[in-house]
């Protein structure tokens, strides 16, 4: 029912009008990383296309509570778009029809009758801890790897003693916003983490900040992602299709290019 001027608004012969969506949801339920998975089918009533994704998966936990039944676990945090936390497979997109993350999409890219499957991201490196809900781990080892920059103390420096060009400073900005979804890696016929540390790799690599560290920063975060058993990169371009933040595939190119040049310059990856 809608509100109108004049009072609620009734369909034709006076019932209420229909507004919300019916949808079968078909969602992968694992009670754990070691026990087997399967597809069950649940159905939700009355869906605003206003809604999220994830309020409309929290309108099925709240009816499958009140049932008695376990929740389906998912991970989310902020909700806005900027955490990284949520993500699954969304009939088999990651984050669904849109280039955005799962909390961002609505429920009005769906139509009314439609049956959708939630799956978790698939991916060894990425193991399922339960439902929709894995272990992106790997993303932190690596990080840990390279992806900082040693940091002196003492008085802060002079705001504009740095100078940066304009072109890195936005070249590296871009590339800093990659939130750690890992759709990327989900994304990849490879399973590949490659745009995912790309894009770390460039947002230090393009600051002056970043220079110290920046041959043994690509080697060994290079070296931890082969270790955590994400694929090779092939060039394949879905990771970028899919990327919520629309990092794009020439941080690839210089993630190469700065390989070569460090390996070329004698360093290799700590064992
Ligand atoms: S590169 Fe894009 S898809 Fe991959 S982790 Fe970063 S934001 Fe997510
Ligand atoms: S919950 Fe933070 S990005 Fe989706």
């Amino acid at each position: 029912m809608t509100l109108t001027q004049d009072g609620p608004r009734s369909g034709a012969a006076g019932a209420p009008e229909k507004r919300g969506m019916n949808l079968t949801l078909r969602i992968w339920r694992q009670q754990g990383p070691t026990v087997k998975g399967k597809m069950v089918t649940y159905k939700v009533t009355d869906i605003s296309p206003d809604m999220s994704f994830l309020e409309m998966l929290d309108v099925l936990n709240e009816q499958l509570i009140l049932q008695g039944d376990d929740p389906v676990a998912f991970d989310h945090d902020c909700r806005e778009g900027i955490c990284g936390m949520c993500g699954v497979m969304i009939n088999g997109m990651a984050h669904g029809p849109q280039q955005t993350t799962t909390c961002q999409l609505h429920m009005r890219s769906f139509k009314d009758g439609d049956t959708i499957d939630v799956e978790p991201w698939r991916a060894s490196a990425f193991p399922v801890v339960k439902d929709l809900a894995v272990d992106r781990r790997a993303f932190d080892r690596i990080i840990q790897a390279g992806g900082y920059i040693s940091v002196p103390t003492g008085t802060a420096p002079e705001a504009h003693a740095t100078p940066v060009p304009k072109k890195d400073a936005d070249n590296a900005f871009d590339a800093a916003t990659c939130i750690g979804c890992g759709a990327c890696v989900a994304a990849c016929p490879n399973a590949s983490s490659m745009l995912f540390t790309a894009a770390k790799v460039t947002h230090l690599g393009l600051l002056p900040q970043g220079q110290p560290e920046r041959d043994d920063r690509v080697v060994n975060m290079v070296a931890q992602q082969d270790r955590e058993g994400f694929g090779g990169c092939t060039n394949i371009g879905e990771c970028s299709a899919a990327c919520p933040k629309g990092i794009s595939m020439e941080t690839i190119s210089r993630l190469n290019h700065d390989l070569l040049g460090a390996l070329r310059a004698g360093a290799r990856p700590k064992s």
